[in-house]
């Protein structure tokens, strides 16, 4: 989709998106975040596959995106037969200052902080809307296993939080990981990292959406053209 059909805040994606994509050379191994965000930069790849001939072996964070990758052409590997990825983009539903994020607002939480963890680069593309002073207004999902959620439930109000199971037609959404997400709205989060620590000590919780001390760089769509931030 050309920029001038595109929303304001869908431009600044794009935007983004592409820049992050110009950062990829041919031979990398490349991991594909989920979410509109990404959508752009998997189209902008694919583009790049077609039109440059760029090689990369890419890893999908969502079922997908890897439907969207093949489309585009992009040869879609598994995570098993990769060691590490030389670079992964993702986008992120809110980020604060010191450049922790929530994510996991389209449900690939895990999958994605997986990939990240396995990059030497991770950028995150987002437009201006995402940058606030403190994580707290998109709530904050929580990737569970089903037998624990409970549990986890009760553990989670102990930290404040107002746990909420996302649902999809009534039934609890289940992610590709065969798992179920509790969206938990948290008072403004003062200590990201420490709430980290306090969410991956409860037993049950497969994965949480808060990222801290993992981005390379934040990459900003303005109206414009881009902001970059990096590691504070
Ligand atoms: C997917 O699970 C999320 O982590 C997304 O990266 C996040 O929700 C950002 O999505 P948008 O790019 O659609 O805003």
């Amino acid at each position: 989709m050309t920029h001038a059909t595109l929303s304001r805040v869908d431009q600044q994606k794009q935007r983004a998106a592409e820049y992050a994509v110009s950062l990829i050379e041919s031979g990398m191994k490349v991991g594909l975040g989920t979410g509109s965000t990404a959508r752009f930069a998997v189209a902008a790849l694919g583009a790049r596959v077609k039109n440059e001939g760029l090689k990369v072996k890419a890893v999908p964070t969502s079922e997908a995106t890897r439907v969207q990758a093949e489309s585009e052409g992009i040869q879609v590997v598994s995570f098993d037969t990769v060691d590490t990825l030389d670079l992964c983009f993702d986008g992120a539903d809110e980020a604060d200052p010191g450049l922790n994020l929530t994510k996991g607002g389209g449900g690939a939480l895990l999958r994605e902080k997986v990939v990240a963890f396995s990059s030497a680069r991770f950028y995150c593309v987002v437009d201006e809307g995402k940058l606030v002073d403190k994580l707290f207004a998109f709530p904050l999902p929580v990737e569970v296993i089903p037998f624990a959620a409970k549990v986890v439930e009760r553990e989670l109000r102990k930290l404040g939080a107002e746990p909420l199971l996302r649902l999809r037609e009534g039934k609890p959404l289940v992610t590709d990981n065969g798992l179920w997400i509790l969206d938990c709205r948290f008072p403004p989060i003062d200590d990201p990292p420490m709430l980290a620590k306090a969410l991956s000590s409860i037993p049950g919780i497969a994965e949480h959406g808060l990222f801290c001390g993992m981005v390379h760089e934040m990459i900003v769509g303005t109206d414009t053209g881009t902001r970059v931030i990096g590691r504070p």
